[in-house]
């Protein structure tokens, strides 16, 4: 599995560093696929509202009207109708190379099982959706899947009279599975919302919007297609004719050539199983659990920074339970907790300043205490051998281990958001190092969505709690890099040594001002 996972990974980075190259590095659509994926399904709800106007629901008058809407209505309800096609198949292309991707970047496995195994049933029913809209037009094709499907499921030993007899010629044919069809095609979207709504629901903030560039890009794109390319049917149904050659779409329909192939049963056995193995991956093989964050509320003075920054919704305010003067305290669900620090970066009583032996922030990852990372720090300061000494802060997901060389120390963490900035200012103002980098991962690929922005906005003044203004920038970086970017980073160390070759010394031993 780990195999497989690595290899997706270096595919998903090489594409996505060429996607670079055209939408630059905040509207790169792999990284928006999520996203892209509640836009597409928008635009299929919109479109399919306004069709839903001129269809005929029952079965005779039904491809006659779709016939209304691609030819004589071509410049409205024909559009819309290839904006519903385009963007059905769109959304299966993002849906899947979304879980792909998620796959590749492990955000699956422990407490993140959640979005996963939501996700696995909103795919099916992005397939029951457009399986069931394909038969909604009663052409050829139309035709062909009805008579497929009915087949595949009289497998099922649920049904006394095979329902594939409904289709066996037209004095058969009965209104009854049309309306059937008709109404799954309505109610599974409706479905699919409701599981995308709980699908998202351990996301602080979740990404349901792309970026408005991206949108317009997209949109215009479909628009054009279908201009360029209308989507038509295929001739009116008609079951006293077996469709000889029928136009496929492959992004939907994939699994039909393989009905002519695999028998019924064993086609039955390889998709539960395919789904049984797509449920159980978040636990294969279990992630090692450590303990969740833990409010000390000796230390919480309820300013809710923590709360604000948690990615994944994990921290609610509560009155305060200790009859401290202030009016609410942390609480974190430990069920949504991953574990990320993130809430540590962003506590102002999380500093490195303080004498006391034991420095206990407001909140800590039990497993990764505030305190050992100043150890680290300190300890750090003594291991440079030679050269510029550049302490590096490193994400534990981001490959920077290697960065490690005489004159660089690496101390890594779950996050580069689980650093208060604090400690920029610590190892300066107490001359540990001449320099400080802070490496994450991509702006695209943080293991835990959200703590490189926060780094990053924490750094540039824009969140608190702010980077001091006492701190001299030019000694301090921040780098986000893919994790297979060695060389990128490497040069970018580099360049960080010389340019720190040129500042003066880095001034003798300070007193921070909370000492
Ligand atoms: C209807 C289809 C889907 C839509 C619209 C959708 C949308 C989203 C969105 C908006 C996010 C949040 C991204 C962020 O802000 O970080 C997300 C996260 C995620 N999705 Fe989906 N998704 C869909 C289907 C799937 C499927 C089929 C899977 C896999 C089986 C999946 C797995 C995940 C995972 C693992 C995460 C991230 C979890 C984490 O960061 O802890 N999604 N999805
Ligand atoms: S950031 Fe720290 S002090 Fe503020 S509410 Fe959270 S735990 Fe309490
Ligand atoms: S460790 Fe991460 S997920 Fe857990 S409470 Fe803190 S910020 Fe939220």
């Amino acid at each position: 599995m780990g195999v497989l996972k690595r290899l997706l990974r270096i595919l998903f980075e090489r594409a996505e560093a060429l996607f670079e190259l055209g939408f630059g590095p905040h509207h790169n659509p792999l990284a928006w696929l999520g996203a892209l994926g509640w836009y597409f399904f928008w635009i299929v709800a919109g479109t399919g509202i306004y069709l839903y106007i001129f269809f005929d629901t029952g079965i005779t008058d039904a491809y006659a009207s779709v016939e209304y809407i691609t030819v004589d209505q071509w410049y409205l309800a024909g559009v819309a109708r290839s904006l519903h096609r385009y963007a059905s198949d769109a959304l299966v292309i993002v849906v899947v190379l979304h879980m792909a991707r998620e796959f590749s970047l492990d955000r699956l496995r422990g407490k993140r099982f959640f979005a996963w195994v939501t996700g696995v049933p909103a795919l099916f029913f992005v397939y029951v959706c457009g399986i069931s809209g394909y038969w909604l037009v009663w052409d050829r094709l139309a035709q062909y899947i009805a008579i497929a499907t009915t087949e595949f499921f009289d497998v099922l030993p649920f049904f006394g009279e095979p329902i594939a007899n409904n289709f066996l010629d037209s004095t058969t044919l009965s209104g009854r599975f049309f309306t059937l069809m008709v109404f799954i095609h309505i109610f599974a979207p409706l479905f699919m919302l409701v599981l995308m709504w709980v699908h998202i629901q351990r996301h602080a903030g979740a990404k349901v919007n792309p970026p408005r560039p991206l949108a317009i890009g997209t949109a215009a794109t479909l628009i054009v297609l279908s201009f360029v390319h209308p989507a038509t049917s295929q001739g009116p149904a008609d079951l006293d004719v077996v469709p000889a050659e029928v136009g496929f779409d492959w992004f939907y329909l994939v699994i039909y050539p393989l009905l002519d192939i695999v028998p019924g049963g064993q086609l039955w056995l390889l998709l539960i199983g395919a789904a049984a193995i797509l449920l159980l991956l978040p636990w294969l093989p279990p992630a090692k659990q450590t303990a969740a964050a833990v409010v000390s509320l000796d230390n919480c003075n309820g300013c809710a920074r923590c709360f604000d920054d948690c990615p994944f919704s994990a921290i609610t305010m509560v009155p305060r339970s200790d009859g401290k003067g202030y009016a609410t305290e942390a609480l974190v669900n430990v069920d949504n907790c991953m574990r990320c620090g993130v809430c540590v970066g962003s506590c102002p009583t999380a500093t490195p300043f303080r004498r006391a032996t034991a420095i206990v922030p407001g909140i800590e990852l039990p497993e990764q205490p505030i305190g050992a990372l100043r150890e680290k720090t300190l300890a750090a300061a003594k291991s440079f051998v030679k050269g510029r000494r550049i302490l590096v802060y490193a994400c534990e997901h981001c490959g920077s281990e290697t960065l490690q060389d005489d004159g660089t120390v690496v101390v890594t963490m779950p996050c580069t958001g689980m650093l208060p900035p604090s400690f920029i200012d610590f190892a300066l103002s107490r001359n540990l190092a001449d320099g400080i980098a802070i490496a994450g991962c991509a702006d695209s690929d943080c293991y835990f969505r959200l703590g490189g922005d926060w780094t990053d906005d924490r750094l540039n003044g824009r969140r608190d709690p702010y980077l001091r203004r006492r701190v001299d920038r030019e000694r301090v970086r921040l780098w986000r890099t893919r994790s297979a970017a060695t060389r990128a980073r490497d040069r970018a160390r580099d360049e960080f040594r010389a340019a720190l070759q040129e500042l003066p010394k880095n001034r003798k031993p300070g007193r921070g001002t909370d000492d």
